[in-house]
């Protein structure tokens, strides 16, 4: 008799521990999918943050800022405007979690793809820049030094 009264509670409380397991679960997948922001990188508040993160972006770091002015055509001036009002309202866009959730994160996006265009000699809208990295090392002296030899020799051959 004991030992069926001890089991009994045993068995309540799984039961009531079970209903509260799957009560809580159910309650999550709402709390879930009511804060779960819907994905749509084409919405028009996506394209202004692209813009606006891209533009930040170019504008924050001196390398792209100085290659996109000089193959800029339009004026420094109207460039720096347009790159202080993005630096001014990317912050807020970039923390903002709803923003992010419904664009993807495009100011981490942004980061990547400006620093892997400039490998392509690509800032923004503008390609063919002048790759950096690619400077007068010591191997062009020494180019250089050769091809002078060669025609030092040839020219005292020809004499
Ligand atoms: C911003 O940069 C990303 C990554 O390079 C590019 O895919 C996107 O087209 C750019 N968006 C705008 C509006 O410039
Ligand atoms: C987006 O990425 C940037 C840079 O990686 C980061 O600073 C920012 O906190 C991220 N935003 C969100 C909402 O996760
Ligand atoms: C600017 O971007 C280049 C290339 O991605 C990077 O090497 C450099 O550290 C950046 N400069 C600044 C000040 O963030
Ligand atoms: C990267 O290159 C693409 C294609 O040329 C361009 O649309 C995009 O704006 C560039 N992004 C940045 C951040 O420079």
């Amino acid at each position: 008799m004991h030992r069926s009264f001890l089991t009994n509670i045993v068995l309540l409380l799984s039961v009531f521990f079970t209903v509260g397991l799957a009560a809580q679960d159910k309650f999550v997948v709402v709390q879930r999918q009511s804060a779960e922001p819907v994905y749509s990188p084409s919405a028009p508040e996506c394209i202004e943050y692209a813009t606006t993160a891209n533009l930040s972006t170019i504008g924050t770091n001196s390398t792209y800022r100085g290659l996109y002015l000089r193959a800029s055509p339009v004026g420094t001036i109207a460039n720096a405007r347009m790159f202080s009002a993005a630096q001014a309202r990317l912050p807020a866009m970039m923390m903002d979690p709803a923003l992010n959730g419904r664009c993807g994160n495009l100011t981490d996006l942004a980061l990547k793809q400006a620093e892997a265009n400039l490998t392509q000699g690509i800032v923004a809208q503008f390609n063919k820049l002048p790759a950096p990295g690619i400077k007068a090392g010591p191997e062009v002296l020494a180019v250089v030094g050769v091809v002078v030899l060669v025609f030092t020799g040839t020219w005292s051959f020809m004499s």
